[in-house]
């Protein structure tokens, strides 16, 4: 069972790609006067583009690009799923970050996941990967209120318009959308909404069950979703499939605001997602290990590349350790966070060969306290960037390809309970193995890896960037920034450049093959220890950078792994 699970893991990565050959060229990267969109989809970033120009500012058009999203690709992100929002509002310098994560029913017990069930026919198939069971509560419809709501100019169905006409006149299929339609088909053809969707590439398809509610949520906002007739539809679903989720988990969903996690290093400020995502805390201490290994201006050589592998190994164990929801058990972040475990890391990854991911174990001495009271591929990341110098960097998702493979109210319904670690202690999706501050809970949220990030000089934003590709999503998110910010590459180069990964578990290197790493850097890599092996890609990147000098323009790419595309002017 646990071989099964692992293997699927990297299984499923397989299917969070699009296919393209990079280097080819392409129109993934564009330069902007004033303000960009950068999402992983064309038609979504103009959108997000259309409300700016309609007077609206990065919210509005986050929120949109969100919205659009939802619509063009189902199988990434969209109202029934959830995400992180980091969010600097220029006029006063402050950065919010709103956490609309799903989270479990209230009704969820820890080991609801633990019991053998006979498996539907079809990849992702465990309990909480498809049907009623793996979805959380969704936050989605909260989290795009809260934006426009808190941040935003415009009104709501100002917001909505551009997704709700993709809805009503249809759009082309990508190649991306068709690929994981395939993977999926055997899934898709047994939901009454998604068995009539024509997946085939160029072929246009509408979406009037979505527009219906696109439709109700532009008039009257969220609650449509968490107590309205959608959400009595989304219920009814969630449960016909098996689910416990109740109208009152609806009821009970809030946004919550957390306060970023942040570091200096490099000269610059980063600012990124804290828990329930390990993602943000994974780049920092990665980051002040490198700073201390390789100084201040390294080049993008084997050195550095053994030493950010080297970096991410104690962090992934942390996230084993230690992490869970915020809301509801105490995380020693500035225990793990501590100088003296970033130094005795940095020694480590700083002496010249590959440690096993063990040796960077520390645990950290604290009094354990129990929890406070209770309280190819899904996800997206976008950047939208506006005159007024607001950011919004935005993660989104379903968890895997077409979340749980149900629809409820018309909504592509997450899977996101797979987040959480099982009592049995196997792996997710992701080959993550997670602890029993994860094991799910009543309302709690899973740990993520979403890595929405901002990062400022002399107090001004320079960049702007965040991924999708579950654990992967961090590592490729600091190895976009680190291209842009300390190799000089722009912003198409950054994106499109090979990557590598290491989690921790299991002890390899991952290598590109849609973008390898040169063979002498994987020999040099090998020489030191490291056990390569390669993987498909390695995450899909949004980024914007913000120049300051002389004249503030904009460079925004898109992955061309997955075939996006930013607009703006
Ligand atoms: O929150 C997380 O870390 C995962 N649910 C993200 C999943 C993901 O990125 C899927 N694929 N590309």
């Amino acid at each position: 069972m646990k071989h099964w699970v692992s293997m699927a893991s990297w299984a499923v990565s397989a299917f969070l790609i699009s296919g393209l050959t990079l280097g080819t060229p392409s129109e993934h990267a564009a330069a902007f006067k004033a303000e960009a969109v950068a999402a992983d989809h064309f038609e979504a970033s103009k959108a997000g583009a259309e409300v700016l120009a309609a007077g609206g500012n990065a919210a509005d058009a986050a929120a949109a690009t969100m919205l659009a999203l939802g619509v063009v690709n189902p199988a990434s992100s969209g109202l029934g799923g959830g995400g992180f929002a980091l969010y600097y509002h220029a006029k006063d310098g402050s950065l919010t970050f709103l956490d609309f994560r799903e989270r479990a029913p209230r009704a969820t017990v820890p080991t609801m996941f633990d019991a053998e069930t006979e498996r539907q026919p079809g990849p992702a198939n465990a309990p909480s990967q498809l049907g009623g069971l793996a979805a959380g509560v969704p936050g989605e419809p909260a989290g795009i209120e809260a934006l426009v709501d808190r941040f935003g100019k415009l009104p709501l169905d100002a917001v909505v318009a551009p997704a709700l006409r993709l809805a009503e006149d249809g759009f082309a299929v990508t190649d991306a959308l068709a690929k994981m339609g395939e993977a999926f088909d055997v899934q898709l053809r047994k939901d009454t909404v998604m068995a009539k969707w024509d997946l085939r590439p160029g072929a246009i398809l509408k979406r009037p069950a979505l527009a219906r509610v696109l439709r109700a949520f532009a008039a009257k906002g969220a609650r449509v979703v968490y107590g309205g007739i959608i959400g009595q539809e989304m219920v009814a679903s969630v449960q016909a499939h098996g689910g416990i989720m109740t109208l009152n988990d609806l009821y009970a969903y809030r946004v919550r605001d957390r306060e970023p996690l942040e570091a200096s290093a490099f000269g610059y400020r980063w600012v990124t997602a804290p828990p329930p995502s390990a993602g943000g805390f994974t780049m920092i201490q990665s980051l002040s290990i490198l700073e201390r290994v390789v100084g201040k201006d390294p080049d993008r050589g084997a050195a550095l590349l053994h030493a950010m592998a080297e970096s991410w190994k104690g962090p992934f164990l942390d996230r084993q350790r230690y992490f869970g929801d915020p809301d509801q058990v105490i995380l020693p972040v500035e225990g793990m966070l501590s100088p003296s475990r970033v130094d005795q890391r940095a020694t480590l990854a700083g002496d010249g060969r590959a440690h096993p991911s063990g040796e960077y174990d520390l645990p950290i001495e604290w009094t354990r306290q129990s929890a406070t009271a209770p309280d190819n591929a899904g996800t997206s990341h976008l950047c939208v960037v506006d005159a007024e110098g607001n950011v919004a960097s935005v993660t989104t998702t379903v968890n895997l390809p077409f979340g749980a493979r149900f629809t409820g109210g018309g909504i592509v319904m997450n899977d996101e309970m797979d987040d959480f670690s099982r009592a049995g202690g196997e792996a997710n999706a992701f080959g993550l193995v997670g602890g029993h501050r994860n094991l799910p809970g009543p309302w709690k949220r899973p740990v993520s890896t979403m890595s929405p990030t901002i990062v400022l000089q002399a107090g001004h934003p320079v960049l702007c960037v965040g991924a999708s590709g579950g654990s992967r999503i961090v590592t490729a998110t600091q190895q976009v920034a680190m291209n842009v910010l300390l190799h000089g590459m722009d912003a198409g180069e950054a994106v499109s450049a090979p990557r590598i990964h290491h989690q921790g578990i299991p002890d390899t290197l991952r290598v590109e093959q849609v973008a390898p790493l040169a063979s002498e850097l994987q020999d040099a890599l090998r020489g030191l220890g490291h056990r390569i092996e390669p993987i498909y890609n390695i995450a899909n990147v949004q980024v914007i950078q913000i120049e300051r000098q002389p004249e503030r323009g904009l460079h925004a790419a898109s992955d061309p792994r997955k075939g996006g595309r930013p607009a703006g002017r």
